[in-house]
């Protein structure tokens, strides 16, 4: 049984909605990516973009894992909670002198860079500092994620990366840039990813590009090869830890590592996605005039937003239902947008006014993604072991 279902009473006592943090099974996954990892010494970076939260990115450093940041704030919050900044690995499109400034004074383990222009950028805030940068370059594999449009980052027209035909420019110019060290290349395919292909023919392309750096003489230190890895949102319950065994199997089978060389990944989703959860209460139901069944609830979209903005679905249970009648029902929220749905067609046990819901998997892009739209508050999260 994971999440809250075993909490339910005492869960029941707090005011919804709010999110609801598993520790046991956190520290679970935690264990388990970090034996798998370090069956072939991989160095794990947590994408802290998939949550933030103080108590979960400290809890990443007890284990010993790096973090993978995206932007200034998110670097603070990673050497605030303990990170070391020499773990810390710093991606994004399109970083600000600031940001860039910052991980310069903190003396980062890499930026991943995106673009010639940035390398430009860098240099010349390095050399202001009299610093060396080290940095990653990150390229654009052109692989297809098969993963939903908005998450996949790795085809030919994405905006990330630095494509393939200007690989050769970048190299020669990089050798001008006297501030950049280049220690290693980064990619990223996308997110949410629950079939191996797509890793295996990143691996194809990570070998092939290495053949080209060496055959250029540059002897790459370190290999990022991003995150992306799935979780279970049909089924939680019966998968709440990914299959972490098989994911490290096919970069160990497929990747070639030279001697000496290190590999590194930037793993969000996979990580804390099914220990949080949203707790909501129902606040109305009703029938439209087609015979629709509808029950409301205390969270909207603003609290999760992934099934309005990728139509996501997230498995959602009635905690406290007193029959074990099921009718179809649209779960929505309170937000004045139609879009404010999480789900359609679902088959639920009758509700009732003031009944608890949990929206299972939202550990990930959950709280992450949340905003104040129409001047509601942020929900509180709860920690399991603070119960
Ligand atoms: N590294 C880079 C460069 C990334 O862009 C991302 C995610 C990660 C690592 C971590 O990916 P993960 O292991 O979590 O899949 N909000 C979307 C997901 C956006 C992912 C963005 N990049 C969602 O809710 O599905």
């Amino acid at each position: 049984m994971i999440g809250s279902a075993r909490y339910t009473e005492r869960l029941g006592q707090i005011p919804t909605p709010f999110y609801f943090y598993d520790m046991e099974l956190l520290r679970a996954t935690l264990d388990a990516v970090s034996t798998e990892a370090g069956r072939y010494g991989y160095k794990v970076h947590y994408a802290l973009k998939a949550n933030f939260n103080e108590r979960i990115v400290t809890e990443m450093k007890r284990y010993g894992l790096g973090a993978d940041c995206v932007s200034g704030g998110e670097v603070r919050r990673a050497i605030d909670c303990g990170i070391p900044a020499s773990d810390v690995v710093f991606a994004g499109v399109a970083k600000t002198d600031q940001e860039i400034i910052l991980g310069l004074d903190e003396g980062i383990f890499s930026f991943n860079c995106e673009s010639r222009e940035e390398l430009e950028v860098i240099n010349a805030l390095a050399a202001q500092r009299g610093k060396i940068a080290d940095i990653a370059l990150r390229i654009n594999p052109d692989v297809d994620a098969m993963t939903h449009q908005h998450i996949t980052t790795g085809k030919a027209d994405s905006k990330f990366g630095i494509s393939y035909q200007e690989i050769d420019q970048v190299i020669a110019r990089l050798g001008e840039l006297k501030n950049l060290n280049i220690v290693g290349i980064h990619f990223h395919i996308g997110s949410q990813i629950t079939h191996m292909e797509p890793f295996e023919a990143l691996c194809e392309r990570a070998n092939a590009l290495q053949d080209w750096f060496e055959g250029q003489g540059i002897n790459l230190r370190h290999i990022n090869v991003g995150g992306g890895l799935g979780i279970d949102y049909i089924d939680p319950s019966a998968n709440p830890i990914p299959d972490f065994a098989t994911y490290f199997a096919v970069f160990h089978n497929r990747l070639k590592v030279r001697p000496g060389q290190t590999v590194h990944f930037e793993l969000g989703r996979s990580l804390v996605g099914q220990c949080g959860e949203l707790l909501t209460r129902v606040l109305y139901n009703k029938v439209t005039s087609t015979g629709l069944r509808i029950a409301l609830v205390d969270a909207g979209f603003p609290d999760l937003i992934r099934p309005a903005l990728y139509g996501a679905s997230h498995r959602i249970e009635n905690l406290t239902s007193a029959t074990e009648q099921r009718k179809s029902y649209m779960v929505a929220g309170p937000i004045c947008e139609s879009s404010d749905i999480f789900a359609r067609g679902l088959e639920l046990p009758e509700t009732r006014r003031g009944d608890l819901l949990r929206l299972m998997s939202a550990g990930a892009y959950g709280r992450a993604m949340a905003s104040n739209y129409n001047l509601r508050p942020f929900p509180a999260e709860i920690f399991s072991d603070e119960l």
